[in-house]
C-alpha cells in the first residue's frame, strides 16, 4: 500500500510505516497534478501538513484514497466533513507539537523583554559604529520572573505554555470558556513533579491582570483580541500569537504598539499568511517567525510516529 507524504514526513514516520509494509513516497506533487498522481500510483493514504489542500476535487476523483492525514493540528486545508461523508479516514496529530509551540512562545517572550528582535536587526548594521547608543536603547529590559502570564485558550498548547511559565517563576491566569478548571503538572528532569490547580476567569480579567498575554485558541470567525481587548490590557504589556492568523486584529495591534499601550508583540502566524503585511514585518516592536511553532525535530518525529501508528491501525 502506498502513502504519499506530499508536504514531507519525518524519517521516523517513514521507517515505522515501511516496517509494516507500506511504501512511502515523499515527492512534492503540485496541487493541480495531485489527482492524476494519486490515481496513477494507486495511493491509499495522503499525508499533508498545511501547504497541500485536500478539497472535493481530490476526495471525489481518487477512488484508491482511503485516508487523509494531517501532520499537525489545524485541518483548515482539508474538507474534513466532506471526506468523512465519503467514507475516508481523516486523522491528525493534535498533541505532538504542543511543547514545541510553547517553547517558541517563550523564545519570543524572553526575546521581547530584552529587545532581542530589534537588537538582532540593528547590531549587524550599527553594532560597530553606534555600540553605546544601541546599548542605551536596549537597556530598559525587564524580567519574566514574578510577572503574570495571561493565557487565552487553555487547551494543549495553552497548558504547555503555562508549564514553562511556572518553571520560570511566573504567575499564570487563564480564560477558556470550555475548560472551567485545569490541573497542570510540571515535571522536572529527576522525576519530581509539582501540580498546580487553576480556574478559568473571564477574558477581560485575564487581559486586566496579565503583563504578557499569549493566545492559544483555534481559528474563529471573529477576532479574539481586537481594539477593545487591547484597551483592557496593562500599559506596556506584551502579546504573543502563535495560534492562527486572524485571531488577533493586526490593524488594532499596530495601533496599540504605536500609541504605547503595548510594548511589544510576537507573531508566528499572520492574517495575510503567507504574505504578511509590510507594516507588521517592518515594525521594530514585533518579534517575528514564519509559522514555525511546530517545526522542531522532536515534534516532527512525534508527528510522523503518531501518523504511522494511526495509519497502521486503520489500514492494515
Ligand atoms: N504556530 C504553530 O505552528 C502552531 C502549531 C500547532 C498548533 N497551532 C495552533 O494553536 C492553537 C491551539 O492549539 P491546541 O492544540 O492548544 O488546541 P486545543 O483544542 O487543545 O485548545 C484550544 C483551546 O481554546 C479554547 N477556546 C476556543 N475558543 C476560545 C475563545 N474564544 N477564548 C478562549 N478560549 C477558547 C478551547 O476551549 C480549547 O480549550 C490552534 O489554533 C492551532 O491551530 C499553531
Amino acid at each position: 500500500m502506498k502513502i504519499l507524504a506530499n508536504d514531507g514526513v519525518s524519517q521516523s514516520g517513514i521507517a515505522a510505516l515501511e516496517k509494516e509494509g507500506f511504501e512511502v513516497l515523499t515527492t512534492t506533487v503540485a496541487q493541480e497534478q495531485l489527482v492524476n498522481f494519486i490515481n496513477e500510483n494507486n495511493i491509499v493514504g495522503l499525508l499533508v501538513r498545511s501547504a497541500t489542500k485536500v478539497r472535493a476535487d481530490i476526495i471525489d476523483n481518487c477512488p484508491s484514497l482511503k485516508l487523509i492525514g494531517r501532520g499537525g493540528v489545524g485541518m483548515d486545508n482539508i474538507d474534513v466533513a466532506y471526506a468523512k461523508e465519503k467514507g475516508l479516514h481523516v486523522i491528525n496529530t493534535p498533541a505532538a507539537s504542543s511543547e514545541s509551540v510553547a517553547e517558541l512562545v517563550f523564545a519570543h517572550l524572553f526575546g521581547g523583554v530584552r529587545f532581542l528582535h530589534d537588537a538582532n536587526r540593528n547590531m549587524p548594521l550599527d553594532g560597530d559604529s553606534k555600540f553605546k547608543e544601541l546599548k542605551k536603547a536596549y537597556a530598559k529590559g525587564v524580567e519574566l520572573r514574578g510577572k503574570t502570564l495571561g493565557v487565552v485558550g487553555f487547551g494543549r498548547i495553552g497548558q504547555a505554555t503555562a508549564k514553562i511559565a511556572l518553571g520560570v517563576g511566573m504567575k499564570v491566569v487563564y480564560s477558556d470558556p470550555y475548560i472551567a478548571e485545569a490541573s497542570v503538572n510540571v515535571p522536572f528532569f529527576d522525576g519530581q513533579a509539582v501540580s498546580f490547580n487553576f480556574k478559568s476567569i473571564s477574558k477581560e480579567d485575564v487581559l486586566n491582570q496579565a503583563d504578557f498575554v499569549t493566545v492559544h485558541v483555534p481559528a474563529q470567525k471573529e477576532y479574539v483580541i481586537g481594539k477593545a481587548e487591547f484597551n483592557l490590557m496593562k500599559d506596556g504589556a506584551g502579546i504573543v500569537n502563535a495560534a492562527r492568523g486572524g485571531v488577533i486584529d493586526e490593524v488594532a495591534l499596530i495601533a496599540a504598539l504605536e500609541n504605547g499601550k503595548l510594548s511589544f508583540a510576537a507573531l508566528d502566524v499572520f492574517e495575510s499568511e503567507p504574505n504578511p503585511e509590510i507594516k507588521i514585518l517592518m515594525h521594530p516592536n514585533i518579534s517575528l517567525t514564519p509559522h514555525i511553532g511546530a517545526a522542531t525535530g522532536e515534534a516532527q518525529d512525534r508527528i510522523g510516529l503518531e501518523l504511522a501508528t494511526q495509519i497502521v491501525a486503520l489500514l492494515k
